[in-house]
C-alpha cells in the first residue's frame, strides 16, 4: 500500500547540490560537503534547541499521565529525584515509583523473588520446544521496505500502555493523524515476527536483567519496551522505579512474575561526563573524559542483555571537548575532532566489554545512529516545516537521502562491534542497524506533539513548529518498537541456553 514517490524537484541551493550528485560528475563529495555544512548549522540549533528544554515532573503513584523531555530535559526528568509515597505515606528520597493504574505501591530496589508458577513453568517449556522465532542471523535487517499494515498495527495502543510518558504521546498530545503507528518493516532477505509475543520474551528475560544503556534515544525505545512487554504483566505486579543516587540515573521495570528488570541507564556519552550530573551540566559546555568508563560500568556488571547507544549529544559541535590525561578538572580540556573522540569512546567501551562480559551469560547490542528529520528539502518537500506536516515515510525514494547523519560515526561504531566480537576473548556484540530504516520515517517524530518544561506544547506552540518540532524522537507507538523487534528476532532467534560462539 505505497504511497506516491516524493520527488518533487529540491529548492535553491540543494537543488544545485543534488542535480550536481544526481549528474554524477562532479565528486559526490562536493554535494555531499556542501549539503552536510547547511545541515549542520540547522543540528547546531535543533539540539540547542533541545537541549534548553526544562525537566518535567514525573508521574506519580498510581498516574500514568506523566512527563520525559527531549535530550537535556529528558535527562533531567530522568535524574530528578522525585519524590513519592511509599509505604505508610512517607516520602522516598531516592526513587520513586510509577505503579500500574492497578498496582500496589512500593519502592523496593529489587523484585522480591519469586517461584514460577506451575502455569508459567508450562509455558517455559513450550517455550523450550518449539514457537521459537527463526530470523538467520546472517540476514541483513537494515534492508528493506515500509509497508503500510495496519492490520497488525501498532503493535499496542498508546492508551494503553501506562509507563509512557508524555514526551512520545502524541496522539494524546494532539496529533491528530495515526498512520506513523501502521508501518511494518520488511526485509529484503527474510521476514520479521509479525507481532511481539511479550509471554514469549518474558519468559527469556525470566530471572534475568535486560538494560539499555545511552542517551535519550535509547530512553525512547525503553519506553517501547516496557509497553511491548506489558501485556504479559499482571496488573499490581510491574512497576516502574526511577532514581537518583549521586551519579546513577536509571529507570526500572520490575516485572514480578518473571523476576525480571527492563531497565534504562543514563550514559550519553557512555564514558564519564560532566553530563552525567543531574543537576549540573551543560551540552554546550559538555566535556568527556574518553578513556573512564569505570564509574558507569560497574553498574552493567552481571546484566544479561545490554544495549548501548550513543549519538546525539556529539551533534551539535564538529569538535568534542575531551578532559586532558593529566587533567584534574572538566576544565582542563582539549578540543579533537568529534569521529576521533567517538572512537577513543567506542575503543574503551569495546575493551571493557571484552574484559568484564561473560559472552555465555550476557548478549550484547549495539543501536545505531537514530537520524534526525530536520530539513524537508532533503526529502523533496520545499513547503515541509522540519518534520512537522509528514504524515509518510519516504517512499521511493532513488539515493541517498542527505539528512546529516553522520555515517563516520555510524562506520566506527559498527566497527568497533566488530572488533570486540574478533578478538581472542569472543564476546559477540550485534550491532544492530536502525539508522537506514529510520531514515524513511519523517513522518514518526513526535514533532510538535510532545511536551516542553514539563507540559504538552501549547496551540501557540504547535502552530509553531519551526521553532517547536522536535524531530530527533518518536512517538509510540512506532518506529523504537520497530527495533525493539529487531531485538526480540535477534534474542528469540538464539537458543535459550548458553551461546556456541
Ligand atoms: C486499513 O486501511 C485500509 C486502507 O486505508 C482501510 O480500508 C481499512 O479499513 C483499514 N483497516 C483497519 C482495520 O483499520
Ligand atoms: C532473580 O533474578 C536474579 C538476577 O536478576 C537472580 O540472581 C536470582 O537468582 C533470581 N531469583 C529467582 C528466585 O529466580
Ligand atoms: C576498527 O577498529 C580497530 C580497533 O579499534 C581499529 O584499529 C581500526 O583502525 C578501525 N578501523 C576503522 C576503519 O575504523
Amino acid at each position: 500500500m505505497g504511497l506516491p514517490g516524493r520527488r518533487s524537484p529540491l529548492l535553491g541551493a540543494r537543488r544545485a547540490a543534488a542535480s550536481i550528485r544526481r549528474s554524477g560528475r562532479l565528486p559526490v563529495y562536493v554535494a555531499g560537503v556542501f549539503f552536510v555544512a547547511s545541515v549542520l548549522l540547522m543540528f547546531r540549533d535543533e539540539i540547542l534547541y533541545l537541549t534548553t528544554a526544562r525537566s518535567p515532573s514525573f508521574p506519580t503513584t498510581g498516574s500514568s499521565a506523566g512527563a520525559g523531555v527531549l535530550a537535556r530535559g529528558q535527562e533531567e526528568s530522568i535524574n530528578k529525584p522525585v519524590v513519592l509515597r511509599g509505604h505508610g505515606g512517607k516520602p522516598e528520597k531516592h526513587h520513586s515509583v510509577t505503579e500500574g493504574h492497578h498496582g500496589k505501591v512500593g519502592a523496593k530496589r529489587r523484585a522480591p523473588k519469586k517461584k514460577a508458577t506451575k502455569a508459567a513453568r508450562k509455558r517455559a517449556i513450550v517455550t523450550a520446544t518449539g514457537a521459537e522465532v527463526n530470523v538467520p542471523e546472517t540476514c541483513d535487517l537494515s534492508k528493506g521496505k515500509w509497508v503500510f499494515d495496519n492490520a497488525t498495527y501498532p503493535l499496542y495502543r498508546e492508551d494503553s500502555c501506562e509507563f509512557l510518558t508524555a514526551q512520545v504521546t502524541c496522539t494524546r498530545n494532539g496529533r491528530r493523524d495515526d498512520g506513523y503507528q501502521k508501518w511494518r518493516w520488511q526485509p529484503r532477505h527474510c521476514d520479521l515476527p509479525r507481532a511481539f509475543d511479550a509471554r514469549l520474551f518474558m519468559e527469556r528475560l525470566r530471572g534475568k536483567r535486560l538494560m539499555f544503556v545511552g542517551d535519550s534515544l535509547n530512553r525512547n525505545q525503553w519506553e517501547s519496551m516496557v509497553c511491548l512487554v506489558q501485556p504479559a504483566l499482571s496488573p499490581g505486579k510491574r512497576y516502574v522505579t526511577w532514581w537518583s543516587e549521586g551519579e546513577e540515573q536509571r529507570v526500572v521495570l520490575h516485572a514480578w512474575e518473571y523476576n525480571a528488570t527492563v531497565e534504562f541507564y543514563w550514559a550519553p556519552f557512555l564514558v564519564e561526563s560532566n553530563s552525567d550530573d543531574p543537576k549540573a551540566h551543560s551540552i554546550r559546555d559538555r566535556v568527556i573524559k574518553p578513556e573512564a568508563i569505570a564509574a558507569h560500568a560497574s553498574d552493567w556488571v552481571g546484566v544479561d542483555y545490554l544495549v548501548f547507544n550513543t549519538y546525539i549529544w556529539w551533534m551539535n559541535t564538529l569538535n568534542m571537548k575531551v578532559v586532558r590525561p593529566t587533567g584534574k578538572t572538566w576544565d582542563e580540556y582539549d578540543e579533537v575532532p568529534r569521529v576521533e573522540a567517538y572512537r577513543r569512546v567506542l575503543d574503551t567501551w569495546a575493551t571493557w566489554v571484552n574484559d568484564n562480559v561473560d559472552p555465555a551469560r550476557t548478549s550484547v547490542f549495539f543501536m545505531s545512529v537514530s537520524p534526525l528529520h530536520i530539513s524537508p528539502e532533503a526529502w523533496g518537500n520545499p513547503d515541509g516545516v522540519r518534520c512537522a506536516k509528514e504524515t509518510a515515510p519516504v517512499q521511493n525514494w532513488r539515493g541517498p537521502l542527505w539528512l546529516g547523519t553522520d555515517w563516520d560515526m555510524f562506520r566506527a561504531a559498527a566497527n568497533a562491534s566488530r572488533t570486540v566480537s574478533a578478538t581472542a576473548r569472543r564476546v559477540p556484540v550485534t550491532f544492530v542497524d536502525v539508522t537506514t530504516m529510520s531514515e524513511f520515517r519523517k513522518d514518526a517524530h513526535t514533532s510538535v506533539h510532545t511536551i516542553r518544561q514539563g507540559r504538552v506544547l501549547t496551540p501557540e506552540q504547535q502552530a509553531d513548529p519551526a521553532t517547536y518540532a522536535d524531530c530527533i524522537h518518536w512517538c509510540l507507538p512506532g518506529v523504537p518498537d520497530v527495533w525493539n523487534l529487531l531485538l526480540y528476532a535477534r534474542i528469540l532467534s538464539r537458543p535459550a541456553a548458553e551461546r556456541v560462539v
